[in-house]
């Protein structure tokens, strides 16, 4: 949940360090540091507040270096205080550490620390680490032994990054939180990940849980945890570093909604063909006796397993969604031919992770639905499957909510292909895909969001309904609102408004009505009964659907296959937030509170 860089053999690592920062503060953003070495030693900088504020700092006397590591923090131990702040020295200041994760064990190992005489500046689990090395190189007097025995004490998850004073290298471990090195020419880095450093190479290692490696100008060392060399796989990544950057947009949220088109096209290409209907995901016949799927996932990933197990079921395969966190506790017995799919954006979030860590451990075969190549959830699952959407900076999640949805249609047709065959229902939905990016850029080019946000930015809360695949695009419409605005908005299935909702509807809560063109005149029952208590009602919908005189506002959409219809209008609702969250000056691409990846329970 935090971001961590390192860059070695660059002759000005700090500058370089800091802008990789910048590319992951989507991980965190409330306090920042680095410690960078050069030919006087180790030197720390850190402070609370965002990295834009730390390079203020650093502007007019930007010390120079050749290796430095750099940190972006969201807390989960002591509160954002510069104290608190990463890097973390030992009692000498000639270690320092970044850390991302958490060290359950970290009071214990701090009274032994103190008990021994050790000094600690910060209230962070982090610290023990770098006092611990401290002891250990005194016994050896060799850092990576020391490194080494220090993390065979600790307990939790732990991706981590380590300079010495008189060192040339970068000592890096993984437990439990991603690691990436990645590969310049006389230079290395290592970061959470890639976006980090993708400005300057896209060859990668992605470290496995366990691995620990020494990272130097020239090259890099990998072991496993019992210290034995690993053989671990370069891979090139195909983003391009233009992906990392705002290119002229106010923000990434902005950009990354714009974007969509092009993740559409690339979450297609090359897997669906329409004459005749075919679907190749590459899976061939690996997933051949599966008989129902169990969708894993949290916040915006979860409904889009809502909208992907709604499709699946439809088109014939047995197929629910749960919420992670939730998972573990009310898993239903795990029969022969139940696959489990986590929906994951990241690949790292700590409830999907678990769910599915608890579904294969109960005898299901996983399979990973996620963004991120080389993630932990598309490397510990049996199977993976990319949702190809590029780089998602922005911590509002957009893009890779309309990406998995495309990429669990195709799944659907998949699995009607590989049992009954793909009839002509699903064989007209899946035909309808191709259109969808031309689709989404006439939404983008016409959208009356903003003058909309303008008129109701300024309401005591929002209400989002739809029935069907509409309903999960509600919750996701309240989510992105209330998530970036910090506006009180809720998502409800439409026909249960009144029983009990309906309550809280006032001439003061718009109601936004979602219509898909299956039981739409059920949901304009609905709308009758919101504007019968005096409630605003902005309705999205084609020209399919006769709202006619029902709706205030109209959020129109081109008319595509009811089954695709809520992808169209999410878009409508992701531009609705960011409008009236521009209006309210909110901080769009981090909103408080929240981070990119969550990678604890
Ligand atoms: O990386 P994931 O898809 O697993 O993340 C799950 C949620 O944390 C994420 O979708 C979150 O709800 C978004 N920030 C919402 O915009």
């Amino acid at each position: 949940m935090c971001g961590i860089i390192g860059l070695v053999g660059h002759d000005d690592a700090v500058p370089a360090v800091l802008d990789g920062l910048g590319n992951l503060e989507y991980r965190g953003y409330d306090s920042a540091g680095v410690a960078m070495r050069n030919g006087h030693g180790l030197e720390v900088a850190k402070r609370a507040g965002e990295i834009s504020d730390l390079a203020a700092d650093l502007t007019d006397a930007l010390p120079e270096g050749e290796l430095c590591i750099g940190h972006t923090r969201w807390s989960t131990h002591g509160a954002p205080t510069d104290a608190n702040a990463h890097p973390h020295t030992d009692c000498t200041g000639k270690i320092a550490v970044v850390h991302n994760g958490i060290v359950e064990n970290h009071a214990e190992l701090r009274r032994g620390l103190e008990t021994r005489g050790h000094e600690f500046d910060s209230d962070t689990d982090t610290e023990v680490i770098p006092h611990l090395v401290e002891e250990h190189l005194e016994e050896t007097g060799d850092v990576g032994a020391a490194f080494r025995r220090t993390l065979a004490e600790l307990e939790g998850s732990y991706a981590i990054a380590m300079v010495v004073a008189d060192g040339s290298s970068i000592h890096v471990a993984r437990q439990g939180s991603p690691l990436v090195i990645g590969l310049g020419d006389g230079r290395s880095f290592v970061a959470s990940d890639v976006p980090a450093f993708l400005e300057h190479t896209d060859r990668v290692i992605y470290l496995e849980d366990g691995d620990v490696a020494e990272i130097s100008a020239g090259g890099y060392r990998i072991a496993t945890a019992d210290g034995e060399p690993a053989d671990r796989p370069v891979r090139t990544v195909d983003w391009a570093p233009e992906d990392a950057r705002k290119e002229g947009y106010d923000h990434y949220m902005l950009k990354e909604i714009n974007e969509q088109p092009d993740a559409i096209r690339r979450t297609l290409h090359g897997r669906l063909s329409t004459d005749p209907v075919e679907v190749d995901l590459d899976l061939d016949d690996r997933l051949d006796g599966v008989e129902r799927v169990h969708l894993v996932a949290c916040g915006t990933s979860y409904h889009a397993s809502l909208y992907g197990a709604h499709l699946l079921s439809r088109y014939g395969t047995d197929a629910g969604a749960w919420l992670a966190s939730e998972y573990p506790g009310r898993m239903p017995t795990i029969e022969e031919g139940t696959l489990v799919v986590g929906v994951t954006q990241s690949g790292e979030t700590a409830d999907t992770l678990s769910a599915l860590r608890h579904a294969a451990d109960s005898g299901a075969r996983t399979m990973a639905v996620t963004n991120v190549l080389g993630s932990t959830a598309a490397r510990e699952c049996d199977e993976a499957l990319f949702i190809r959407a590029g780089p998602e900076i922005g911590v509002a999640a957009s893009k890779t909510f309309s990406s998995q949805v495309v990429t669990l249609t195709l799944l659907a047709g998949h699995f009607a292909a590989r049992t009954g065959g793909i009839g002509p229902e699903l064989a007209e939905l899946l035909t309808a895909l191709p259109a969808l990016p031309g689709q989404v850029e006439t939404v983008l080019a016409g959208t009356p969001a903003e003058g909309i946000a303008r008129r109701y930015h300024d309401q005591r809360a929002h209400f989002f309904i739809g029935r069907g695949t509409a309903h999960p695009v509600a919750l996701e419409g309240a989510l992105k609102f209330k998530e970036i605005s910090y506006e009180h908005a809720e998502g409800f299935p439409a026909g249960e408004l009144k029983h009990g909702p309906l309550a809280l509807v006032t001439e003061e809560t718009p109601v936004v009505a979602i219509f898909t063109g299956r039981d739409d005149e059920k949901t304009l029952g609905n709308v009758r009964e919101v504007r019968a208590r005096g409630a605003p009602v902005i309705a999205v919908a084609s020209e399919r659907t006769s709202v006619g005189a029902e709706a205030d506002e109209i959020l129109s959409v081109p008319e595509t296959h009811p089954d695709l219809q809520g992808l169209l209008a999410n878009v409508q609702l992701q531009l609705l937030a960011y409008h009236v969250s521009d209006l309210l000056d909110r901080a769009i691409d981090k909103p408080r509170h929240l981070a990119k990846s969550v990678t604890v329970e």
